[in-house]
């Protein structure tokens, strides 16, 4: 991938300044949809604590989240400071305040339905899709209390699904899957601009798939390539990949273990 070039960088900028929501008048007092399409992830925060009251109700969202036939198939971590620095020796991500690890959870589900035959990729899936949705129930009833947060792949080491650490550290028994890592604060500083995203044409088909137009990809890969340079001088959306791609091969690992051979894993470790 080549670096862009000051035109194509200063296109990119603008293109992600230019970047809008789809509110009509009619909608823009709606408070739901404010905290919907206003919510940014954020990587800064203030040392301030979250109420307890407050955190509670965050985790209460992910509680009540909807789940395929009400399985609620999923484990929430939920670690302070103090908490964190036990399990993982470090600060929690972004110098924020609260965590909370979301899990795929069908472990506690098969200790009371005995017909739950062993299906590992379905398994995986469904409790992996439950427990996103109560991630981003959490995440959303954050933002709604004026509570930031940024969800993560990392896993308190490596920063990209290293599920076998997490069985490990964590404790994990067979049938549960780290899925992510939410972190909680008072954002520190403004709101970055929106990243860019792609236009509705581009991800929305009626009857027939419709293939990508390659010009609006090529145009959201110069903003991505922007907005990096941009936000971090020292760093690019070059090196980002990477630093994904450098430990791609050791997730897919991991994860493979977790999910078919999951006896193999670390647990206890
Ligand atoms: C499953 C998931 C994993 C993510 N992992 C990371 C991460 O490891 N580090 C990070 O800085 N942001 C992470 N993010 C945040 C995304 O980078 C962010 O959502 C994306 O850039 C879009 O920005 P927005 O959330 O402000 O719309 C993750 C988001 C999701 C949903």
């Amino acid at each position: 991938m080549k670096p862009l070039n000051p035109v194509a960088f200063i296109r990119g900028l603008r293109g992600i300044l230019d970047g809008e929501i789809y509110l009509p008048a009619s909608l823009a007092d709606n408070p739901v949809l404010q905290v919907l399409l206003r919510r940014r992830s954020v990587r800064k925060f203030l040392e301030k604590p979250i109420p307890e009251d407050v955190f509670r109700t965050i985790l209460e969202a992910g509680r009540v989240a909807p789940s395929g036939v009400n399985l609620q198939s999923w484990s929430f971590g939920v670690f302070d400071p103090e908490s964190w620095r036990n399990t993982f020796g470090r600060p929690i991500p972004f110098g924020a305040v609260r965590a909370v690890m979301v899990m795929g959870d069908v472990h506690r589900l098969k200790g009371v339905l005995d017909e739950f035959p062993h299906r590992p990729l379905v398994e995986y899936t469904l409790s992996v899709v439950n427990a996103s949705i109560a991630a981003y129930a959490m995440n959303i009833a954050a933002e709604s209390c004026g509570v930031a947060s940024c969800m993560l792949s990392d896993t308190g080491k490596s920063g990209f699904y290293d599920a076998r650490f997490l069985k490990g550290r964590l404790n994990l028994p067979d049938g549960v899957f780290p899925v992510m890592t939410i972190v909680f604060g008072y954002p520190r500083g403004k709101p970055l601009a929106m990243p860019p995203k792609l236009p509705l044409e581009q991800v929305a088909f009626t009857e027939t798939y419709k293939d990508p137009d390659r010009v609006v990809m090529k145009r959201w890969l110069q903003q991505m390539i922007a907005g990096y340079r941009a936000w971090k001088v020292t760093d690019s959306f070059q090196a980002q990949l990477r630093r994904y791609l450098a430990k791609i091969d050791d997730a897919e690992k991991g994860l493979g273990e977790l999910i078919f051979h999951s006896s193999k894993g670390e647990r206890g470790a």
